[in-house]
């Protein structure tokens, strides 16, 4: 989801579990660069995504949308919250190269990191083969690759707070009231917010037996491993959500309101042993 320009100083303070530090000046333009590139790219929302930790520099980023919130997207980076960067989407050798990509990113979007594949020829056969392959992957492309992995298994909106569009589009839905404090207590009351991959595709014919226009996404309560933490803080005046499997990603809703949003901070590493852990 990210956090909108409108609510920023606010959303920004609700996320503060997330882990996520500024400075006065970083959040000044920060705010700034949310209305700038809005305009100069012709986005419909932008939203501030997060953040990732590096070595030497963390990178700032911020998520562009148009028309089709859901797949119309496009991230930029920057170093000093001024000067920004669009960032090509990953191909799927650099997403490949990504899963085993192994370091800390450093903040120098050129550095190229080696990683160490195998291919396995004639598998199941007696001449079973497997060869190690090194290849190298760029740290541009690493960051595009996590930055759409951690879309795909955390970015997260409530129930209700989108809707699909008869032309297929999917937008935000205007009067969106907020789910109960007790709805909000529940993760089947929230979707990811990325292509289903649970749900048949669009297009397909069981689909229609579903209301199309309500059930469009995957509920969070599916996944597997359950790899969610849900808090109420405030009695039950604010829910925050923490991923488990991408440490550092965290959204909040304040019930029976439209406030919604989420934040990763973080090193840019899924948590593998979550498997293990539960
Ligand atoms: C994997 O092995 C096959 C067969 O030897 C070869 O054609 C292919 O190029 C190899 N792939 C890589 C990434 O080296
Ligand atoms: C839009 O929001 C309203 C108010 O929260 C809700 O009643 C309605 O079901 C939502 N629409 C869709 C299509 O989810």
């Amino acid at each position: 989801m990210g956090i909108e320009a409108k609510d920023f100083t606010l959303d920004l303070d609700l996320l503060a579990f997330s882990g996520i530090a500024f400075s006065p000046e970083q959040r000044a333009s920060l705010q700034t660069s949310l209305i700038i590139l809005k305009e100069q790219y012709k986005f419909k929302t932008i939203h501030f995504w997060g953040k990732i930790l590096g070595i030497t520099d963390d990178y700032f980023i911020i998520q562009g949308r148009q028309k089709d919130e859901l797949r119309d997207r496009q991230f930029l980076y920057s170093k000093d919250c001024v000067n920004w960067n669009m960032l090509t989407p990953a191909n799927d050798e650099a997403k490949d190269s990504t899963e085993v990509c192994q370091g800390r990113f450093t903040g120098d979007p050129s550095n190229d990191f080696e990683v160490t594949k195998y291919n396995i020829t004639n598998e199941d056969t007696e001449d079973e083969n497997i060869e190690e392959v090194k290849s190298s992957v760029r740290e541009e492309d690493r960051l595009a690759a996590t930055l759409s992995k951690i879309e795909q298994d955390a970015l997260i909106i409530p129930r209700g707070a989108y809707i699909l569009q008869p032309n297929g589009d999917v937008e935000r839905n205007r009067t969106f009231a907020g789910l109960t404090a007790t709805e909000s207590g529940k993760l089947s009351n929230y979707f990811h917010f990325c292509e289903p991959i649970h749900l048949p595709k669009k297009g397909l014919i069981h689909r229609s037996a579903l209301d199309k226009s309500l059930h469009f996404l995957d509920t969070i309560d599916e996944d597997i491993p359950k790899g969610w933490s849900v808090q109420f803080e405030r009695g039950s005046g604010l829910v925050q959500i923490r991923s488990l499997k991408w440490p550092g990603m965290a959204f909040f809703h304040i019930p029976e309101t439209n406030r919604y949003g989420s934040l990763y901070c973080g090193v840019g590493e899924e948590n593998k042993d979550l498997a293990f852990m539960l």
